[in-house]
């Protein structure tokens, strides 16, 4: 199992050296650009869409050291990267409430098919980071689109019965978020682009 899951961090870490462009800047220029560019990107994608957090997008985005990431592209992928990595540690916290045996029986089924839905999400991201590597924009944004619904599903299983509460809500909104980020980020290259 490990290697499936660790296969696609590698992919995308040598797919993240290959596209960071060579600082040429002091890094405080840098800095300040990336600042500026993260800023830019989450307002406008704010604007667009009432479900996007503009805090949770300038919290995760903060966290790319300064040297990464001037540009829209180095931003889509690294949103796209946050997914992966936050999609890989929820399969881990959903095994270990698999195993807990604190769940019913109906919980159970629920977060098997989480436990589905987020292994699928891994592969579909996968394919979205090399579609857009590609500049097949349309289908990146139909993969990270299928990343989202995948959260949601998940949430939603837990909402059917009455009584019954998620235990992978904050889970499920972080891989929602991330994945609407890199939507947004990839759906402005494709007007600026095409
Ligand atoms: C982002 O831009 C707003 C104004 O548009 C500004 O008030 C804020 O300080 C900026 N934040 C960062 C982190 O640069
Ligand atoms: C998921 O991503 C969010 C935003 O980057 C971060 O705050 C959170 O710690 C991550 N969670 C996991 C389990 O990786």
């Amino acid at each position: 199992m490990k290697h499936i899951y660790l296969s696609p961090f590698a992919l995308c870490f040598l797919l993240f050296v290959l596209i960071t462009p060579t600082p040429n800047n002091s890094i405080s220029t840098l800095e300040v650009s990336t600042k500026d560019i993260t800023n830019r990107t989450c307002k406008r994608c704010a604007e667009d869409s009432t479900a996007f957090s503009y805090d949770f997008c300038i919290s995760s985005l903060q966290t790319i050291p300064a040297s990464h990431a001037t540009n829209l592209h180095g931003l889509a992928i690294i949103g796209m990267e946050l997914a992966l990595e936050n999609a890989t540690n929820t399969i881990s916290t959903i095994k270990y409430l698999l195993s807990s045996g604190t769940f019913d029986r109906y919980a159970l089924v629920r977060l098997r098919d989480c436990l589905e839905l987020y292994t699928d999400a891994i592969v579909t991201i996968v394919d979205g980071v090399a579609a857009f590597l590609t500049e097949h924009y349309s289908v990146a944004e139909v993969k990270v689109s299928a990343v989202m619904e995948a959260s949601t599903t998940c949430e939603e299983g837990f909402a059917e019965k009455k009584g019954v509460v998620s235990p992978l809500t904050e889970e499920n909104f972080n891989l929602f978020q991330l994945s609407d980020i890199s939507l947004c980020i990839i759906h402005i290259l494709s007007l600026v682009e095409y």
